[in-house]
């Protein structure tokens, strides 16, 4: 039980890799803190991981919005005592090519992503700096490192997290807070559902290990970058990718 009495907020924790995410890390011993828009689907996690005999509790906020993420961190410390380990994971794609990239759907995209996660790494700061213990880790994504055609907005806001791992990490350690970044590559959920044929192709083909990521693979990372066995580690990108970026 390496996360043991630590207490984490997962964004976008409701589906996908941020459900795998929430899992591991409570099976390791951590109270979860689920953050989505969907109180329907917060019920639904809640009450799984509840039923598996999980401390877990739903959050209803929207990333982008700052006020919601000082409600859900003030929250989280009054019904759970404490805000050890972050992860912004929540993140949307609006992919287009530049010349048709409406501009409701740039800023959409960085509003969530990128904002998102300044959001929510601000709002943990405070509890984190005064208890001098943090783990904050990141999701972006290895398009944030190589570009995508069809994916300007998205890899931007990807790219954008990286540069926030690592001032972050740098403004943060004297108070014992570690900030890394996962980069997962081509992981199966709903949102790569939506990838055409053509670049699941391009993508397979230029992954050494030759097969989709699980969200448990993403989520073994996470539980390494918040527990203790990473303490020495910080303004990181660990990319888990099948060896598709080297
Ligand atoms: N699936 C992949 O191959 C892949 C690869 C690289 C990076 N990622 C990143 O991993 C993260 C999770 O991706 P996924 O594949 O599980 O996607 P997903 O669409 O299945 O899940 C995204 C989650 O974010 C939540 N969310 C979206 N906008 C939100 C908002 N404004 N406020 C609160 N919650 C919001 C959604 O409700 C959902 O729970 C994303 O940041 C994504 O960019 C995914």
């Amino acid at each position: 039980m390496k996360l043991q009495d630590k207490v984490a907020i997962v964004t976008g924790g409701n589906r996908g890799i941020g459900k795998g995410i929430a899992r591991k890390l409570a099976e390791n011993g951590a109270a979860v803190a689920i953050v989505g828009r969907s109180q329907e689907a917060l019920d639904a996690v809640v009450t799984e991981f509840s039923e598996a005999g999980f401390i877990a509790k739903g959050y209803t906020a929207d990333v982008s919005n700052p006020e919601d993420a000082d409600a859900v961190a003030k929250q989280v410390v009054a019904d759970l005592g404490s805000i050890d380990i972050l992860v912004n994971n929540a993140g949307i794609t609006k992919d287009n090519l530049v010349p048709r990239i409406k501009e409701d759907d740039w800023d959409l995209v960085l509003d969530i992503n990128l904002k998102g996660a300044f959001n929510f790494t601000k709002a943990v700061y405070r509890p984190m700096a005064k208890k001098r213990y943090g783990k904050i880790i990141n999701i972006t994504s290895v398009v944030g490192l190589m570009g995508n055609p069809g994916q300007a907005n998205y890899s931007a806001s990807k790219a954008g997290m990286i540069g926030l791992t690592k001032s972050n990490a740098k403004e943060f350690s004297s108070r014992n807070i570690n900030v890394n970044a996962v980069a997962p590559g081509w992981i199966a959920t709903e949102m790569t559902g939506e990838l055409t044929d053509e670049q699941k192709e391009r993508f397979l083909s230029g992954t050494p290990l030759g097969r989709i990521g699980q969200t448990d693979d993403v989520a073994n990372a996470v539980v390494f970058l918040a527990s203790s066995d990473s303490d020495y580690i910080t303004g990181q990108t660990l990319n888990v990718d099948g060896g598709l970026v080297m």
